[in-house]
């Protein structure tokens, strides 16, 4: 399948789920408002990747962040709601992502990947 649409409805604040995607696991992670705000605050000079948490998320979405769940490192799938910056961290070599998904620390050289994804409702979305 080149796209799939899913259904984000059962997933509560605070929440992730891993769906499946071209075969790679996909993290869809409904935020909370505080962790949009934590993620917007970070001053882009700290990031090891600039990117602002709004080039990763949709404009209509924002609390909605959906990405692939492996490491830009070596392909590992971090672990959730662990490290030091609020997202993951990757039990492979100690990559840590923040919950923008951006690389904070760590051997990884990217942020996690962002893929093309379009809301088609307020809670259904198609993904690739
Ligand atoms: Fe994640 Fe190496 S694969 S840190």
């Amino acid at each position: 399948l080149v796209s799939v649409e899913f259904d984000v409805s059962a997933i509560e604040e605070g929440q992730t789920v891993t769906i499946q995607w071209r075969g790679l696991p996909v993290f869809v992670r409904h935020r909370t408002e505080a962790e949009v705000l934590e993620a917007r605050s970070v001053p882009l000079e700290e990031l090891k990747d600039p990117e602002l948490d709004q080039q990763r998320v949709a404009e209509s979405h924002p609390q909605w962040l959906i990405m692939i769940a492996n490491c830009t490192h070596l392909g590992c799938v971090p672990v959730g709601e662990a490290g030091d910056y609020g997202g993951w961290f990757c039990p492979c070599h100690g990559s840590q992502f923040d919950i923008s998904g951006r690389v904070r620390a760590g051997p990884a050289p990217t942020n996690l990947v962002v893929m093309p994804y379009e809301w088609l409702s307020e809670k259904l979305v198609r993904i690739g």
